[in-house]
């Protein structure tokens, strides 16, 4: 991928000025012709690139090594960042070669082939339209701190988002604008023997992918920020702005043990709190309205049949309203 990557990186930091041929072969220090052949496989294989005539330029930016680390204000979170153009799935590529990972570093891909998202449910990335980013942690976090994660991490995306617009989060990790599911998350933890290796952080966002490529038992729940009309999104900005947030937040959690700045957040902006939703695991359907998010990052529920107000902390269950989603 370098060269077809120097060939994106080119075009993203240009963006959104045209360049020709010529200036990209004369930029990259290679023929005209390669370019023209690593440009044409780029195009075939979906990448956003125009082209008329000599000239040449993106839809809309594409991750970008460069450009993300021009934005990136982190003392170590998105340090290293490493940028695949093709993998099964991020979160896979990170806990199969977490030895070789350090705290902080990120992995992302222009496209994934086998996303995984929670509940073994498959999660599409389709090449340049979407953004798979999975965050490396080494710190020792007792284990029943990890699914406050979930929550830190969705309230950075809240943060991040917010310069394109006003997005909401259905408890456990789902990012929702304008009702519709835009990005999830994804918290994986990697053991040797009982001891922690490592969390793998994993967040799929929608940018720019079609209505048309969102799998078809998913077009009522799922859309994307250019779907919603939200604006045009530079993901190497959305991707720095997370790295700070998530940054600021995980600090004051690990050395102080904050969880309010983040807590608060998925309160402020949740979709389901003060609400009444079918609660659905294996076993039963359970209607329950939906009271707060407690310190531990569970959520609180009064039951319709018991009348008792419980916290709900497994995630292996769906939330679901009457008819709808959310
Ligand atoms: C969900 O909402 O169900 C979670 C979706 C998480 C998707 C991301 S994309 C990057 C990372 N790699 C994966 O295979 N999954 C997560």
């Amino acid at each position: 991928m370098t060269f077809k990557q120097d060939i994106i990186d080119a075009l993203t930091l240009a963006y959104p000025q045209i360049l020709t041929f010529e200036n990209l072969a004369s930029e990259l220090m290679a023929s005209q012709e390669r370019v023209v052949q690593s440009v044409t496989e780029l195009q075939e294989q979906n990448y956003p690139i125009s082209t008329q005539g000599r000239d040449i330029h993106l839809a809309y930016p594409l991750l970008s090594v460069p450009a993300i680390l021009k934005q990136l204000e982190t003392d170590f979170i998105g340090k290293p960042v490493q940028l695949h153009a093709r993998l099964d799935s991020t979160n896979s590529y990170a806990k199969e070669n977490l030895t070789d990972l350090i705290n902080g570093e990120i992995i992302l891909a222009h496209e994934q082939t086998a996303g995984k998202g929670r509940l073994g449910r498959n999660w599409t990335s389709p090449a340049g339209a979407s953004i798979s980013l999975s965050l490396v942690l080494k710190s020792d976090i007792p284990f029943e701190r990890i699914p406050l994660l979930t929550q830190l991490t969705a309230a950075s995306l809240v943060k991040a988002l917010d310069a394109w617009a006003d997005v909401k989060i259905k408890w456990p990790n789902d990012i929702i604008l304008n009702n519709k599911k835009i990005a999830g998350v994804l918290v994986e933890t990697e053991f040797s023997g009982r001891s922690l290796k490592g969390i793998v952080i994993g967040i799929g966002i929608n940018t720019n992918v079609d209505q048309m490529d969102i799998p078809e038992d998913l077009q009522s729940k799922a859309t994307s920020i250019r779907e919603e009309k939200a604006g045009e999104i530079d993901p190497n900005k959305l991707v720095a702005r997370f790295l700070k947030h998530f940054e600021n937040f995980y600090v004051a959690f690990l050395g102080s043990q904050h969880t309010e700045p983040f807590l608060s957040i998925c309160r402020e902006q949740s979709v389901l709190i003060g609400k009444d939703y079918w609660i659905i695991d294996k076993e039963q359907k359970r209607k329950a309205s939906i009271r707060t998010i407690d310190p531990t990052g569970g959520l609180v529920v009064t039951y319709h049949d018991t009348n008792k107000t419980e916290v709900i902390t497994s995630t292996d269950l769906s939330i679901r309203g009457e008819h709808t989603y959310v």
